[in-house]
């Protein structure tokens, strides 16, 4: 702890004023914009010359965060690993691939750039694609942006990232945490627990089983808790994080807290879906996503991410800083929440 002790007064001041400023209004418009994007918006922040590059704008969170840059008058440019995927920015979003076996492509496509924020990660490891060698991309990314000049780096990270964690995703959290503060850049660390919205695929696929299955297994005793994040939220948050000075780590988590068995009898509820839920090992809880995954070409669910879930890793210890409730969410999205399977294969992999 005594590595993040020099943070822990600015992240409180920030906290209470993302307190106060983060008031959202659940208008129509396709997505909604925080009180400090809006008074941004209204202090002529409009069609600045700023470039910010956001990575994955066409991804989840990226996409959520790009939105609100734009309509603080920001350029954006993106570094993507799917350059040549359909751009719902337009003109408006310059794309560039990641590059990161071009470190010199990757410094110049971070020049001019005041702000980055990262999103980069991995869930899994797939293929040649493992999490030493996301750890190791974002280090370049890092550095890259060390060398083209970036004045304020916001990096994603996760609730309770730990260095000596035997689970690979929190272990390479925690190292990139470190390298992001030793990098002598202005940063901000947002750590995000789970992030509920229209493109995530955990809830989202729950929802599909339960809709799909008559019962549900829940892994061990289902009392884990998880302390979801609306998406929104995150990107309020990750953006406000970005416009503010001095460096900070801040916990992105949602006003409630469930365990896992009482999120899912949330979401049956619903959903009005009668499945029996079932408690069964970690392993057979395993086994039993095998069984699913040839349907649906997908990794539904890895043995790491089976152990993080039950780890209560997946909560804050700091008052919440997202105010959607995801029974309200839901509710709202009941006819579409997990009507299609959520495939991260398909996301990232083809
Ligand atoms: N989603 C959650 O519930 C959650 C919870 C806690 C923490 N987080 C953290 O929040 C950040 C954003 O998460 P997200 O779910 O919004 O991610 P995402 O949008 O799906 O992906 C974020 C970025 O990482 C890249 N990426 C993801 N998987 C990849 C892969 N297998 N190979 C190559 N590139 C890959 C994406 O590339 P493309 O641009 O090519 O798509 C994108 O640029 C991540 O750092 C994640 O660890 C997420």
């Amino acid at each position: 702890m005594d590595f993040y002790a020099p943070i822990i007064y600015v992240s409180r001041t920030f906290y209470q004023s993302i307190v106060k400023i983060n008031i959202f209004s659940l208008d129509t418009a396709p997505y909604h914009t925080s009180r400090a994007c809006k008074n941004a918006l209204k202090g002529g922040t409009m069609s600045t010359t700023e470039i910010n590059v956001v990575t994955g704008a066409f991804s989840y969170t990226g996409k959520y965060i790009t939105r609100r840059l734009l309509a603080m008058g920001k350029q954006v440019r993106t570094l993507t690993g799917h350059p040549d995927r359909v751009n719902p920015f337009g003109e408006r979003v310059t794309v560039l691939p990641f590059n990161f076996e071009q470190p010199g492509e990757l410094v110049k496509g971070l020049r001019g750039a005041t702000t980055l924020y990262n999103t980069y990660w991995i869930r899994f490891s797939h293929g040649t694609l493992t999490f030493e060698r996301a750890v190791v991309n974002t280090q370049k990314l890092i550095q890259a942006a060390q060398e083209a000049g970036v004045q304020r780096l916001v990096h994603i990270s996760i609730t309770n990232p730990v260095a000596s964690s035997r689970l690979p995703y929190f272990r390479g959290k925690a190292l990139l945490e470190q390298a992001v503060i030793a990098s002598g850049l202005a940063y901000a660390i947002i750590r995000p627990t789970v992030i509920f919205g229209a493109e995530d695929i955990l809830i989202n696929n729950i929802a599909w089983l339960l809709r799909h299955f008559p019962v549900f297994a829940i892994s061990g005793t289902g009392q884990y808790t998880l302390q979801p994040v609306y998406v929104e939220d995150m990107a309020d948050l990750v953006v406000t994080a970005g416009q503010a000075a001095g460096n900070m780590i801040l916990d992105a988590a949602g006003p409630d807290i469930f365990t896992f068995e009482e999120m899912v009898r949330l979401i049956a509820s619903i959903l009005q879906r009668k499945a029996r839920l079932i408690h069964v090992s970690p392993e057979l809880a395993f086994v039993l996503a095998n069984l699913i995954e040839p349907f649906v070409r997908d990794v539904l669910i890895t043995r790491e991410e089976i152990t993080g879930l039950m780890a209560n890793l997946l909560i804050s210890q700091q008052p919440p800083t997202g105010q959607t409730h995801l029974r309200d969410w839901l509710a709202q999205n009941a006819a579409t929440v997990g009507k299609h399977y959520a495939s991260e294969l398909q996301l990232h992999y083809r």
